[in-house]
């Protein structure tokens, strides 16, 4: 019976101690990090879109979100603006956009693509899952959905793979004018610093928090061109370094200026009679303002894992060619993981601390498998190193080439293709294996303009970065 008594008394303490202190903050956020006044939220977005309507930039997406009459249409085509533009700046998404758009304008036209047809065109573009989920997406809309794209926020997060929590708001707002916020990264930094957001942006209580800003502010009208417009404050405004305040036509609405401007006026250390006055508030900065970051003191992530650092070893094999053209080996990459599908010169992983001999000597029994002739070491002439940035590794391929005499070398793998310089170009390669690419032609250039000058060149290191 004691125990018995333990037990209710320790769940007492919880119902009535641990439980509200934990959920008060997150469940309802106090009123310094809301937008408590209907007033103040109707002024916002009259001063949001009317400094849209007069600044935004005429991008593609946009002109079909306004002007397509068919729906299907309209939608497939936010669809495909929204995930070429994760992660990815509008300068660079525009020209993929456009070719794309022009060459499969329906999702029965991208569903009656190949895949490789679909890395081709996003060669360059970067992650190229999102490609590969297009063309999933497109071919799940006409074999099960009978072409018809998803007409709602949650079918579309339901139904299309690759689709999140934002792109299906992005998408239902743009395309379909359903009313909800969308929260993307331009628009985290405009609300962090709109209502004083300093913890994490990452943790789940400021997402939320976030989340339920954007839903309250998003104009039940236009929640398509609401959400744009927030997105466009913050790519051109509110921008995450040298951020354009005097310029920001929501600037009376933002805690993260009055402070700076609070601060700067009172020099003291006092808090600021707005400020949040709940000590456990989740959404509060948890490290101490910096005076010289101004309203970049909001939003705060934490620090980023440092990428992983490979060294590939990497072989161009060039032929004389069928057609007069030289040639070039490539090799697919296996269909799941990074870069899956895409083409690249063959190589290997370097693992462990082998020596250089090794390490010739491993690249030519790979090569071996793949030609079936009898490669020598000789034959290989180092190159240079090509160091490639991916989001989450540091790569650097360790070139060297090998010039074939015959042209008509046999590749013994099905996963190998020989290519023209031009149809490589073309071709589902990565902007590492362009670099690579370069890099050997530039050393044929660098060894010839450098030889009559230097002695014994044929052994020099350069950087492609
Ligand atoms: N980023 C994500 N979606 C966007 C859009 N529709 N316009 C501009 N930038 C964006």
């Amino acid at each position: 019976r004691r125990a018995l008594g333990r037990i209710f008394d320790y769940f007492f303490v919880c119902l009535f101690v641990y439980l509200p202190e934990k959920t008060s903050s997150a469940a309802s956020p106090c009123t310094y990090h809301t937008f408590s006044d209907p007033a103040h939220v109707v002024l916002l977005r009259s001063q949001l879109l009317n400094w849209y309507d007069k600044e935004k930039r005429e991008l593609p997406w946009r002109t079909v979100a306004e002007t397509e009459p068919d729906v299907n249409i309209r939608t497939y085509a936010v669809w495909v603006s929204e995930i070429m533009l994760q992660q990815t700046q509008v300068a660079t998404v525009r020209d993929y956009y456009n070719r794309w758009m022009k060459r499969w304008p329906t999702v029965q036209d991208l569903a009656d693509a190949t895949l490789e047809e679909v890395n081709q065109m996003w060669a360059g573009l970067g992650y190229y899952s999102r490609g590969k989920r297009l063309h999933e997406g497109a071919l799940k809309v006409v074999t099960e959905l009978r072409g018809q794209m998803p007409q709602t926020v949650d079918s579309l997060l339901k139904q299309l793979p690759g689709v999140g929590r934002y792109t299906a708001a992005a998408v239902g707002s743009i395309a379909l004018g359903q009313v909800t916020g969308a929260v993307d990264g331009n628009v985290i930094r405009v609300l962090c610093r709109l209502r004083a957001i300093g913890a994490d942006s990452t943790s789940a209580a400021v997402t939320e928090a976030l989340w339920g800003l954007a839903n309250t502010l998003v104009d039940p009208e236009r929640p398509g061109d609401f959400n744009q417009a927030m997105m466009e404050l913050g790519a051109r405004v509110c921008t995450p370094k040298g951020p354009l305040c005097s310029q920001c036509p929501v600037q009376p609405h933002c805690h993260a200026f009055r402070k700076v401007g609070t601060l700067s006026r009172k020099a003291s250390a006092l808090p600021d009679i707005e400020d949040c006055s709940n000590e456990t508030c989740q959404l509060c900065p948890s490290e101490p303002w910096v005076d010289e970051l101004g309203v970049q003191n909001f939003p705060s992530k934490p620090a980023k894992k440092p990428p992983r650092v490979e060294r590939t070893l990497t072989c161009v094999v060039a032929r004389p060619g069928q057609q007069g053209e030289e040639e070039y080996l490539l090799r697919q990459r296996p269909n799941k993981g990074l870069l899956a599908g895409l083409w690249e010169f063959p190589g290997l992983l370097v693992e462990g601390e082998n020596s250089e001999v090794q390490q010739k000597r491993a690249l030519c029994a790979e090569l071996r498998t793949i030609l079936g002739t009898h490669l020598t070491e000789s034959l290989f002439q180092y190159v240079g190193e090509v160091v490639h940035i991916f989001s989450h590794i540091h790569q650097t391929y360790v070139v060297h080439s090998v010039c074939l005499k015959d042209s008509d070398t046999q590749t013994q793998t099905g996963n190998a293709q020989w290519l023209t310089r031009s149809a490589l170009q073309e071709a589902a390669v990565s902007t590492g294996v362009k670099k690579v690419c370069v890099s050997s032609t530039c050393s044929v250039w660098m060894a010839v303009s450098t030889s009559r000058t230097l002695h014994g060149i044929g052994d020099f290191k350069f950087s492609f970065v």
